[in-house]
């Protein structure tokens, strides 16, 4: 898709489909005005005869509009215009961009700019369009004998004038650019156990790598992490066919002395939850326990594409947790890359066990900020449920940091408490550390085990649980948390 940005007259502009937003209010403003009067007044029509209601996030399509140069008309609801808000104004992007994609056309037209907003720029609306069309192009194709028809969409017009056309250029561009990461992570997500698998997930980082300057890629097998004593790591493949990958990604966009940021994600391909055994029920979607790994490799796409001036790592760890004769077992214990032992309780409690020595490792390269990312526990889907992400940090002003970016951005992780009281539900009678803290607080003990290895660094941990993907009919990988750690990354360039 290309995206341009200029100003247009909407009655007189050719395109296979103009956009029109509508407030749910008895009057007209802006473009609606004006294609309004063009076509004899059909869209006052509409809406006083009732059959557009433009309730947030409503469309209709109007093939053959008389008196406008444009081939069909899309409306799309916006609601009261007292109620309307930046999460409002997103969730009409989505409708729109699914019911745009939905269309046979090839171009596409949009005043963006005259959508009224008082708590958003230009360039932040035209991310979010960006990033909602280039969202809705995606669909899961790759285990089905019918491959998804192409996008016919070519060209995308965003209405701008003199003043508003570099910011409109520079949020479709960022929004692409964090779309594409994100259907990039949504693929990866929603591939089954049996081919995404942690070599594949390996393969995957020397692919993104190939011709690209700005990056490299370093694979380390289960002996390299034996020799660097990654005894709690290892104790998760043990039950596995699958060998772990331990794969680091590097994306050099500035000068050798910049410090870069590090990113760590858990890369459970499946958790049965080993000898622990889960329940069957839904088990299905404990392929989607490497949506944090997912999502450093869907932010690594989007640095590649839009190429800014910093230095990031991307750190995945890669295994599968499965019960078999070699398996870790419950009361085992294993020595962590950090020297702490660690009894293992419950070997469905994987996810911290990989992720620490991960986090020991990622020591090596000084870095800024490290923030892990990881579908880590049920029990931050029973605190917070599917809308925020728990995020964690050894640093207040950090975690207040990342909490204002992820609101703006509409990638929204809440802030959870790592109060001292919480560690000692860690205490083990036989090791430094158990693995699991009992049923309270089971997402804030769980990142309180992370924190025991994180304290070289100023660190923040997203529980992305309840976030990553959706159940039900709509079942798949949502990108999340991609548009948060990018827009981050991208405010440090
Ligand atoms: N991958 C799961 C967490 C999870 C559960 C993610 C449901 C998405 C949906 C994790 O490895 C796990 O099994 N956690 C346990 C921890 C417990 C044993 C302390 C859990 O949440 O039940
Ligand atoms: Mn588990
Ligand atoms: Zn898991």
């Amino acid at each position: 898709m290309n995206f341009q940005a200029k100003a247009f007259d909407p009655t007189t502009l050719k395109t296979d489909c103009l956009i029109l937003a509508l407030f749910d209010e008895t009057s007209l403003s802006g473009a609606a005005n004006a294609i309004d009067a063009a076509c004899e007044k059909l869209i006052s029509k509409l809406i006083k005869d009732g059959d557009f209601k433009a309730g947030l996030g409503k469309t209709l399509v109007l093939p053959s509009v008389p008196g406008i140069a444009a081939s069909r008309l899309l409306l799309v609801g916006l609601g009261k215009k007292a109620d309307f808000n930046n999460d409002k104004f997103r969730k009409a992007m989505t409708s729109l961009a699914k019911a745009t994609v939905d269309t046979p056309a090839k171009s596409v037209a949009f005043a963006i700019d005259d959508i009224e907003l008082s708590t958003a720029d230009n360039d932040w609306k035209s991310c979010q369009f960006a990033q909602s069309l280039t969202l809705a192009t995606y669909k899961y194709d790759f285990t089905k004998s019918e491959k998804a028809k192409p996008v016919v969409l070519k060209t995308v017009v965003l209405g701008a004038d003199k003043e508003s056309v570099a910011a409109i250029k520079s949020g479709m561009t960022r929004g692409q650019g964090i779309a594409t990461g994100m259907n990039y992570t949504r693929e990866l997500g929603n591939l089954p156990g049996n081919i995404c698998t942690p070599a594949y997930l390996a393969n995957q980082a020397r692919e993104l790598a190939r011709n690209q300057p700005k990056m490299t890629t370093k694979i380390l097998k289960e002996k390299e992490m034996q020799a660097l004593g990654m005894g709690s790591l290892l104790s998760v493949s043990a039950g596995s066919d699958q060998e772990a990958h331990l794969i680091v990604m590097e994306y050099k966009g500035a000068a050798k002395t910049k410090k870069p940021y590090v990113l760590v994600g858990k890369g459970i391909t499946f958790d049965t939850g080993g000898i622990s055994l889960k329940p069957g029920l839904n088990m299905d979607e404990m392929k989607f326990d490497m949506c944090g790994a997912a999502s450093v490799f869907g932010t690594m796409k989007t640095l590649l594409e839009l190429q800014p001036n910093i230095n990031v790592v991307g750190v995945v760890a890669a295994s599968e947790n499965m019960p078999n004769g070699k398996a870790t077992k419950p009361g085992d214990i294993v020595t962590s890359m950090s020297g702490q032992t660690i009894e293992v309780l419950n070997t469905d409690a994987e996810g911290r066990l990989v992720l620490c020595d991960a986090l020991t490792y990622v020591e090596r390269f000084k870095p800024e900020t490290v923030i892990d990312i990881a579908t880590l526990t049920g029990a931050c889907i029973v605190a917070l449920g599917n809308h925020a992400c728990g995020l964690y940090s050894n640093n207040d002003d950090f975690a207040a940091e990342l909490h204002q970016l992820s609101m703006s951005v509409g990638d929204k992780a809440w802030h959870m408490p790592l109060f001292d009281e919480y560690q000692q539900q860690l205490d083990s009678n036989f090791a430094d550390i158990a693995n699991i803290g009992g049923p309270a607080g089971g997402s804030v003990t769980a990142a309180c085990f992370l924190s025991r290895f994180t304290k070289g660094y100023t660190w923040a941990h997203l529980d992305i649980a309840g976030v990553a993907h959706v159940s039900g009919a709509a079942k798949g990988a949502t990108g999340r948390p991609v548009p948060l750690l990018a827009e981050y990354l991208l405010s440090k360039a």
